[in-house]
């Protein structure tokens, strides 16, 4: 732990960086206010336009604007027809609402260890875990850095099942020139407030299908038919048929208002982020703590998170105590994640125990996430550097 007798914080109580604040322009307040004037608050134009820049942005086919990047899952799965039963492939190392998702959608998650250097599944095991029953594979980009797409895309192919890619972190990656989340037959987005893209609650599908996309749009909003959300606008009212029994998970023109100006800014925030984590990089290169594997050749990394590894045996200190340094320092610190069999429901659902998936449960359990905000200025990440060093006592 940081000794305060010998130093004050790096930074004072009041100065807390939080970890994951978005750096907000006045565009983005400008065009909330005038959203909020013009009363239409719901869903409506400024969505339509969030999707078609979206979608532009990515290069993809089709786009549907949603509530949250788990809805965005929930409703992909659906939307692949999967059924009771049918098992769907993902990572240890992710978020609970990847896998929450698949449970949602009634489907089995079955997990795959990740590759400890990329930290993203590898698919080696993914190929161990097909049985007759699989349906689908569900890769995150973790921490913005592609998977494997090529051996993926391939596995998919060759036993004919779905891919759906988590991108919650990937809004700016590419693997070999391509867009992440134009791989499989859905990518999910998220513009959760600490992403890349925020509009403080909100998510995207990008779909490979018309059917499909259609298929999203209307469960999204209730399951009632194609353009309900006209029906109060000044064409006359729209009588609506409900088609399906679907799901409360549209975006709302609020948040399209922030989704656009934060899109509008997406490559210059990406290179912020990109010079932090160089700096990082190469700041920390001489420190006892496992760094990030270097950008793989021919890829692009969206830079969400900066982890590194605290190994007790080579620091000296724990993960925890680590946590609990840094925020002694007054630095806001994240962990990206406790591996999915850690938690106490997939073990009483799914019999999951952490050691059956050795390098999730490793990196788990050591691994922090420094700030990466494109808000941060060269003094906050002169102050991160600092508490760093600090809290590792070689300071
Ligand atoms: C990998 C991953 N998947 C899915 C999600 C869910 O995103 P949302 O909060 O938009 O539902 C997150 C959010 O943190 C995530 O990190």
């Amino acid at each position: 732990m940081t000794d305060q007798k010998n130093h004050p914080p790096v930074r004072s109580k009041e100065n807390f960086l939080v970890f994951g604040s978005p750096l907000i322009g006045e565009a983005e307040i400008e065009e909330v206010a005038s959203c909020l004037k013009s009363g239409w608050l719901g869903t409506g134009p400024k969505v339509a336009r969030f999707e078609e820049e979206f979608k532009a942005y990515q290069k993809a086919p089709y786009a549907v604007a949603v509530n949250s990047c788990t809805a965005a899952l929930h409703l992909s799965i659906l939307a692949a027809g999967l059924k009771p039963g049918d098992e769907v492939i993902t990572t240890p190392l992710t978020f609970c609402a990847t896998v929450n998702a698949v449970i949602h959608a009634g489907a089995t998650p079955v997990l795959a260890d990740v590759d400890p250097a990329t930290m993203n599944i590898d698919p080696a095991r993914v190929a161990a875990k097909i049985t007759p029953r699989t349906r689908a594979i569900l890769p995150v980009h973790f921490a913005g850095r592609p998977c494997d797409m090529t051996a993926l895309a391939a596995l998919a192919e060759q036993h004919g099942l779905k891919l759906i890619e988590d991108c919650a972190h990937a809004t700016e990656t590419e693997y070999r020139g391509r867009k992440a989340g134009t791989f499989g037959d859905f990518g999910c987005f998220s513009f959760y407030v600490t992403k890349n893209v925020v509009t403080g609650e909100g998510g995207m599908v990008l779909a490979r299908r018309e059917v499909d996309a259609a298929r999203i749009k209307m469960l999204a909003l209730h399951g009632m038919s194609k353009d309900a959300w006209k029906r109060f606008g000044d064409e006359g009212y729209k009588h609506y048929f409900v088609v399906e029994c679907g799901f409360k998970y549209n975006m709302m023109d609020m948040q399209a208002a922030i989704g656009i100006h934060q899109l509008a800014r997406v490559e210059e925030n990406w290179r912020r982020r990109e010079e932090i984590w160089q700096c990082y990089q190469d700041t920390f290169s001489d420190l006892p703590l496992r760094l990030p594997a270097p950008v793989a050749p021919d890829t692009r990394h969206g830079y969400h998170l900066y982890t590194v590894l605290v190994d007790q045996e080579r620091t000296g200190i724990g993960r925890d105590a680590f946590l609990d340094a840094m925020t002694a320092e007054n630095i806001g610190v994240g962990v990206h994640y406790l591996s999915i069999p850690e938690h106490p429901y997939y073990q009483e659902r799914f019999g999951w125990r952490p050691e059956d998936y050795p390098h999730a449960m490793r990196i788990g359990r050591q691994t922090v996430s420094l700030p990466l905000s494109s808000k941060l200025t060269d003094d906050d990440v002169r102050d991160v550097i600092l508490a760093v060093n600090r809290s590792l006592r070689v300071e």
